[in-house]
């Protein structure tokens, strides 16, 4: 089997990115761009993965984390491509192939990869190029007008106005034969218009050696593209949420409108569901069966079950729902939530931390905090859990079958025992007991001989 090795060249500093923060940690769906070209590499599962680190090197290796699988190489001053990849040299296999990557092109995908490695042996070499309607900016592809063979790159601003017309690009993207390596960047030499030691030099080297030059394609243009200010990066971001959405419409999944959807994290849907505009999925979402989340929710780190509806501006997070719950519109719920089969939570409720279990419902104006709901509980408007007395939370348990009335405060530690009933406007503080109405209000009087302040017309 060959022996693939990873550099990923990552040294740049990104000046037109206009950011303090390093260009490889700009997020692009919710993750640094590093990490997607990290995190594809890893799916190849290379012998060895190196980045070439630069601007940022602190920072960026902070970010990314200290992973056994990662060989971090600096290099000091940026001197180009062809000097960053002899930064890895000593790291090198000898009888393998080094698959070279850029950090700012985070959305190549492992398929295109895989092609270009099945192509690769360790006396080879293989480019991944595209033909562009616009090349410009790129190293130009020269082939051999006779053999059509690959004789050379050159870059934009070393090509002649007849090269400049070459439409097939270097992405950047190669596998190089490590036993030629040493050898070839070695001998560049960076008497050019931009005095840089180029990589792309070593191809005419490889020419001349008669080592076999292969070039291969990427399903999509898009996936090499590069991150060079923050227009590219939004494009790419669009390409990629685009790219989500259309695997998910092949699933099944119905959106209003694709363009209007974002996902950050993993998304896994079930049968028939139906997304609205301008949702955003967080972390790990997962959707069961006949879901629909209608516009304007956030999603993180939430499991739904099927049948549930989560209507307008909701916002759901580390919680679980469970089958047919009906959520929002306008409803918070909060980290450890747990939502049984057929609860209702409606507008302006907050839950937090708390267990509600069937067919109970909150639907206006509530918030329930620290909360142990047992089954068809009523929750009338404006009630609310007081957890939290400056110091400590406590929790409130509220048992099956019991009606709260509406504007109630339920003051914690306290339990709502099975089946009573609360009386609108009460502030509980002790346990009620079972099966009768309790209510704390001051009585209701009425003064018949008051008359209501009026302003003096004269
Ligand atoms: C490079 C290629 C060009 C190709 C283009 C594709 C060379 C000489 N040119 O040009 O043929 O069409 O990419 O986008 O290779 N880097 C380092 N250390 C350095 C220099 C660069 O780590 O000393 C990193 C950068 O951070 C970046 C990548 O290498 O991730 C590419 O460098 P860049 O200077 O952007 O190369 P281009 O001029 O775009
Ligand atoms: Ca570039």
């Amino acid at each position: 089997m060959l022996l693939v090795n990873v550099v990923i060249l990552a040294a740049g500093m990104g000046k037109r990115m206009r950011s303090s923060l390093p260009k490889v940690l700009h997020p692009l769906a919710g993750k640094p761009i590093l990490l997607h070209v990290l995190d594809t590499a890893r799916t190849l599962s290379p012998a060895k993965i190196c980045v070439i680190y630069g601007h940022g090197g602190e920072q960026v290796r902070q970010t990314i984390g200290n992973h056994s699988d990662l060989i971090w190489i600096e290099q000091a001053q940026q001197l180009g491509t062809g000097h960053a990849v002899k930064q890895a040299l000593p790291h090198l296999d000898s009888n393998g192939v080094t698959l070279v990557l850029f950090g700012d092109v985070p959305l190549v995908k492992r398929n295109t990869l895989k092609v270009l490695i099945e192509k690769a042996h360790k006396d080879s070499l293989v480019l991944l190029t595209v033909e562009l309607d616009n090349p410009a900016g790129y190293g130009r592809i020269v082939r051999d007008s006779a053999t059509n063979r690959i004789q050379a790159i050159v870059e934009e601003k070393d090509a002649s106005p007849s090269q400049k017309k070459i439409r097939e690009i270097n992405t950047g993207i190669m596998i190089l034969p490590n036993n030629h390596l040493e050898e070839w960047l070695d001998k560049l030499s960076n008497a050019n218009t931009q005095g840089e030691y180029y990589l792309t030099d070593i191809i005419a080297m490889a020419v001349n050696a008669g080592i076999p030059i292969e070039a291969s394609c990427p399903e999509s243009d898009w996936e090499v593209i590069g991150v060079n200010n923050k227009i590219q990066l939004s494009v790419l971001e669009r390409a990629y949420q685009r790219d989500v959405a259309n695997g998910l419409m092949e699933q099944g999944v119905m959106f209003a409108d694709p363009a209007r959807f974002d996902v950050r994290g993993q998304l896994v849907c079930g049968n028939d569901v139906e997304i609205d505009i301008n949702c955003v999925f967080e972390g790990n979402v997962h959707l069961g069966n006949n879901i629909k989340i209608h516009a304007n929710c956030v999603l993180r780190n939430v499991k739904i079950s099927d049948g549930a509806v989560i209507h307008p501006f909701s916002l759901i997070e580390d919680a679980e729902i469970g089958r047919n719950c009906r959520i929002g519109p306008y409803a918070r719920i909060r980290p450890g939530t747990q939502l049984d089969d057929g609860v209702h939570v409606g507008n302006f409720v907050e839950i937090k931390n708390s267990h509600i279990a069937a067919e109970s419902k909150v639907n206006h104006l509530s918030y329930i905090g620290d909360t142990e709901m047992g089954r068809k509980v009523n929750v009338g408007a404006g009630t609310i859990t007081c957890n939290y007395d400056g110091a400590f939370k406590h929790r409130t348990i509220i048992e099956d079958d019991v009606f709260i009335g509406s504007d109630t405060q339920l003051v914690a530690p306290v339990t709502i025992t099975k089946g009573s009933t609360v009386g609108a406007g009460s502030t509980i503080t002790r346990d009620t007991p079972e099966g009768q109405l309790t209510l704390s209000r001051t009585r209701q009087i009425s003064i018949s001989n008051w008359k209501r302040p009026r302003k003096d017309k004269g």
